[in-house]
């Protein structure tokens, strides 16, 4: 898993390259709402799109995790459909109701079904490489939907940013590897409660959880400031016990909205003196790269976690058990 989450930089790249054309060929104007079909380690980079777009963004981005799609989507809307292995089947019902109502669309995906479904229609689909994990393909499936919204005018720096990001994580890896060895270190044995310090960057925390669920076989907790100060923060005045930890995922400066900050500050005094807690911060200039640097750090904390628990990061037998006696 550690060399997969060094292959995301190449990935990011070839998704971008090879989603050009493809994407060349949707008309230029944007749709009156983007709607992300897609569950798990697919459906995720609908949520880092959402929460990339969500400040500045000129139209609504809906991400949908579900057998069923809401009622207000028309034929207005722009539907990616995105399931890495293309057999998903939540994600197969929600491409027959968009069939169904005429909803424009495009496909991600590494083959499957959906592929196959696709070939009777002139839907354009973007080819990913198969055969991994589906969330360690994530540079693979977000870049195509970044080269969509670059598309339609709605995050105009992207090509800059994409290549400001990958020569980053390049280049900042190793050392970032030392950072999230010794924050696996002292979350080992904890229940990881991990606080997002700005709404759009929900996704890479979001992620962050299910990287823990996945590589490390470990549950987690998220939520984001500040929403958790209206309620979570009371849970808190219940006692911690000794096997909790919170983990704070910080944007940075730039990327924070002040008053956070602030409430970050007071938040770290009203929390009980003997909760373990961390931060976890964003690098790089570009709202981009501080969304990747936080993933892969996380990323990378969750496959040491997994190596000092001494659990193999990659089989997700669970979900594999459940889809196969769903038939
Ligand atoms: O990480 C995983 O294996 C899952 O979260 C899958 O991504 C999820 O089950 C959906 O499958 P797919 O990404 O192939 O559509």
């Amino acid at each position: 898993m550690l060399d997969l989450i060094y292959r995301i930089p190449d990935q990011l790249k070839y998704g971008w390259k090879t989603a050009a054309e493809i994407i060349g060929s949707i008309p230029a104007r944007p749709p009156r709402s983007l709607a992300v079909c897609g569950m798990g380690g697919s459906g995720i980079s609908g949520d880092l799109i959402r929460g990339l777009l969500l400040q500045t963004s000129t139209i609504p981005v809906e991400v949908i995790k579900d057998y069923s799609l809401p009622g207000w989507i028309d034929k207005d809307w722009f539907a990616v459909v995105i399931s890495y292995s293309g057999n998903t089947e939540e994600t197969l019902s929600l491409w027959e109701e968009l069939s169904s109502r005429g909803v424009p669309r495009m496909v991600v995906t590494s083959g499957g079904k959906l592929e196959k479904l696709v070939q009777d229609s002139h839907v354009p689909v973007v080819k990913i490489p198969g055969g991994n994990p589906p969330r360690a393909s994530v540079g693979y499936l977000f870049s195509p939907l970044l080269r969509l919204v670059h598309h339609w005018g709605l995050y105009p720096d992207a090509s800059d940013e994409l290549d400001f990001t990958v020569n980053m994580i390049r280049s900042r890896m190793a050392k970032w590897e030392d950072e999230a060895r010794s924050l696996a270190e002292s979350i080992e044995n904890k229940f990881p409660i991990i606080h997002v310090l700005e709404p759009r960057f929900l996704p890479v925390g979001y992620r962050f959880s299910c990287q823990l669920n996945e590589n490390s076989k470990a549950l987690a907790h998220v939520h984001v400031y500040s929403e958790m100060n209206h309620n979570e923060i009371m849970g808190f005045e219940g006692g911690v016990g000794e096997d909790l930890a919170v983990v704070v995922l910080d944007p940075g400066d730039g990327f924070l909205h002040p008053r956070n900050r602030k409430r970050e500050r007071i938040v770290s005094n009203i929390l009980p003196p003997s909760l373990p807690a961390c931060t976890i911060k964003a690098e790089g200039d570009s709202l981009l790269e501080r969304f990747f640097s936080l993933l892969v750090k996380c990323d990378l904390v969750s496959v040491f976690l997994a190596e000092i628990t001494g659990v193999d990061p990659l089989p997700v037998d669970s979900i594999e058990r459940l889809k196969k006696e769903l038939g």
